[in-house]
């Protein structure tokens, strides 16, 4: 190399190593992170924004502000073919229509069921708004899905959150609830959920996310063939319209045992109406760990999922039943998917003997749950 050739490179280095060095702090592995973001119309005078989160390995997963939906979760089969593993629809009328069954969108203030959307907290009576059978779901008639969050972008272009404020009064529950959700795509394609909220006002508490899964990406058009496990040995018993009685029935020995992995339709049949209940974890102790997995030996993929929460609602898509257009105009019959939502238990401020759900002013809420996939 002559002379002009030493000092061009001599040049290029010290512009590098000074590029790296003064603005460059990003992990090589959080380089390739990136997240896009896509106007999906508008409500009222707010805009509806869906945001992508893609991860090095292209791992994709598509969130709305409305509701904080995921419409999209694209990860790899065991090919290394891409395949969305959620239900949904293309546009936003479909997420507005009121038969959508809440697909993929954060739920609360109280996840599941209230009986008679009553409850006694601190000597006062509250009744809530009622929109299943009498009783209160999902956090009644405009629960957490049917709002616009605040969303903004951590360092780091692999998470996204939302905050919102439900004012007091809100569908009828005590105090104003200040709740932040975390999405956070990880580079090994887990999508990790954490929610928090603080209050100022003693009031029930109960987030979780609604996501449909079909791990076959569609190609299986119902999940009875998945396998899956539930770390639990005890389910909370339910009447006629899913409220609870109060009662831990023993898995053991009954089609609502999952302690080893099973195919969901070996024995769906003998459960009246197909599962909808919450299972009771076992748990060691209040930390992340391991209590669900499902398995499409199909596609190879497997997701296994992670909470601190102590139950698990696991819903096999019962009310689906063809006449809803999805996705690419696809009709979801029954059993078209399954959700895993990782929760407190049903009814809770009525059922003095489950884990407590009230949060008080000064403390706060906490949940994190994480939806980890992979290929077998
Ligand atoms: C409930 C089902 C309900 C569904 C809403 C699930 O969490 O347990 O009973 O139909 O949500 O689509």
């Amino acid at each position: 190399m002559n002379k002009q050739g030493l000092f061009f490179l001599a040049v290029m280095l010290v512009l590098f190593s000074s590029c790296r060095n003064s603005t460059d702090h990003t992990e090589p592995s959080q380089m390739a992170f990136k997240i896009t973001e896509q106007s999906w119309g508008t409500i009222q005078n707010d805009s509806v924004v869906q945001y992508t989160l893609t991860n090095p390995q292209g791992t994709q997963v598509s969130i709305l502000n409305y509701g904080g939906t995921v419409t999209q979760l694209w990860v790899p089969d065991r090919k290394g073919e891409l395949g969305d593993v959620v239900l949904g629809f293309d546009s936003l009328s479909g997420y507005l229509q009121k038969a959508n069954p809440y697909f993929g969108c954060l739920v609360g203030r109280y996840g599941n069921r209230i009986a008679k959307g009553k409850f006694i907290l601190e000597g006062q009576a509250y009744q809530l708004t009622l929109n299943d059978h009498g009783n209160t779901l999902h956090g009644g008639l405009q629960g957490l899905d049917k709002v616009i969050w605040q969303a903004s972008k951590p360092a780091g272009d692999s998470s996204l959150k939302l905050t919102y404020t439900s004012k007091d009064g809100d569908q009828g529950f005590p105090g104003n609830l200040m709740i932040e959700v975390v999405y956070t795509l990880g580079s090994d394609n887990a999508l990790q959920i954490a929610y928090s909220a603080t209050t100022d006002k003693a009031t029930p508490v109960n987030l979780t996310n609604h996501c449909y899964f079909n791990l076959s990406a569609g190609k299986q058009n119902t999940i009875l063939d998945h396998e899956v496990m539930l770390q639990a040995e005890k389910f909370t018993a339910v009447d006629s319209l899913l409220i609870p009685t109060g009662q831990l029935p023993a898995v053991k020995g009954t089609p609502m045992d999952f302690t080893s992995p099973k195919k969901i339709g070996a024995e769906l049949a003998a459960v009246k109406g197909g599962y909808d209940h919450n299972w009771v974890l076992n748990r060691k102790g209040n930390d992340l760990e391991k209590i669900a997995t499902a398995y499409d030996a199909s596609s190879g993929r497997l997701m296994e999922v992670f909470t601190t929460e102590p139950g698990l609602q696991f819903y096999t898509g019962n009310f689906l039943d063809g006449t809803l257009k999805g996705k690419w105009q696809q009709p979801y019959q029954q059993h078209a998917a399954f959700c895993m939502e990782t929760q407190h238990f049903p009814d809770g401020p009525n059922q003095p003997s489950f884990p407590n759900t009230i949060l008080k002013p000064g403390d706060t809420y906490r949940s994190l749950t994480r939806y980890q996939f992979s290929v077998k």
